[in-house]
């Protein structure tokens, strides 16, 4: 990495060391991402990507090593603090809440970076600003349509989606995505590839996916990871060239995720 890239790096990953037990899962991992770059992340199942992501967004404590974030060290941050700061992790469908639109739980991801939890329901959908980012991150993730409609209605893509949208609604700068595309249809995903096609003019974004296609598609930067050290970091023309990868990642046609191989 050259001097200009660590400077102007929006996301930096310095050492990064997580055991489990006797299990080194986080290897002295670094990495930098800048505004507007897509890093993806690839491995192995098991390889240590959850884990890398959970201690970017703070749900886990690195036992060596540091993160800033926008200049400033987030290591010992709480998630919400992180949050607050613009470094986003996409939600999880657990903290979707099925019974309410689409729209009001877009406004609710929208207060959960602006203040401390909320009290009242009601006077939610009175805030003018939570509604707007509200309605503009279902507008960007194409969502519109189903905005009074509740979440326990919608689809699996759909709610993928709402996922998205509560991230944006967030207000971040840098956005954290640990396989987006799970579980979609073919024509879900490219729905995807071509939504965080238009998110990476505007925002920073780590990305793990196990659809090459995809990643190739989107990324700027590709790190391979492999138990939790990555083995090459760099553009993709030179990921895919690399023997490698191409043995593991790229070599078998109709390789299945769902095999273990990716
Ligand atoms: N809380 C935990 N306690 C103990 N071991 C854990 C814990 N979380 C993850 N591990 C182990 O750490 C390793 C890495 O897991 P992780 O989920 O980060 O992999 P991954 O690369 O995200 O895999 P996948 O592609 O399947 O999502 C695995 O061996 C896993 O069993
Ligand atoms: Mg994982």
């Amino acid at each position: 990495m050259s001097t200009s890239e660590t400077s102007s790096a929006l996301l930096q990953v310095d050492g990064l060391v997580r055991n489990f037990g006797a299990l080194r899962v986080t290897d002295s991992v670094s990495l930098r991402v800048a505004d507007r770059e897509l890093h993806a992340i690839i491995g192995p199942n098991g390889a240590g990507k959850t884990t890398l992501v959970n201690q970017i967004s703070g749900e886990l404590s690195p036992h060596a090593g540091r993160i800033v974030f926008n200049g400033v060290d987030v290591t010992t941050l709480k998630v919400q603090q992180r949050a607050r700061a613009g470094l986003l992790r996409s939600f999880q469908i657990t903290s979707v809440f099925e019974r309410f639109t689409v729209l009001e739980n877009a406004a609710l991801a929208a207060l959960g970076t602006r203040e401390h939890g909320f009290r009242f329901w009601q006077p939610l959908m009175k805030r003018r600003d939570l509604v707007e980012a509200a309605e503009q991150a279902l507008t960007a993730t194409g969502l519109e349509a189903k905005a009074d409609t509740p979440v326990e209605a919608i689809g699996y893509g759909e709610r993928r989606q709402l996922e998205l949208a509560m991230a944006l609604a967030s207000k971040p700068k840098f956005l954290l995505l640990d396989e987006p595309m799970a579980g979609m249809s073919p024509q879900e995903s490219a729905v995807v590839v071509e939504l965080l096609k238009s998110l990476k003019q505007r925002y920073g974004i780590l990305l793990i996916e196990h659809d090459m296609d995809a990643v190739f598609a989107l990324a700027d930067t590709i790190s391979v990871l492999v138990n939790g050290r990555i083995l090459l970091q760099g553009p993709p023309s030179e990921i895919r060239d690399h023997p490698e990868v191409r043995a593991v990642y790229l070599g078998e046609e109709g390789v299945d995720s769902e095999e273990g191989v990716l």
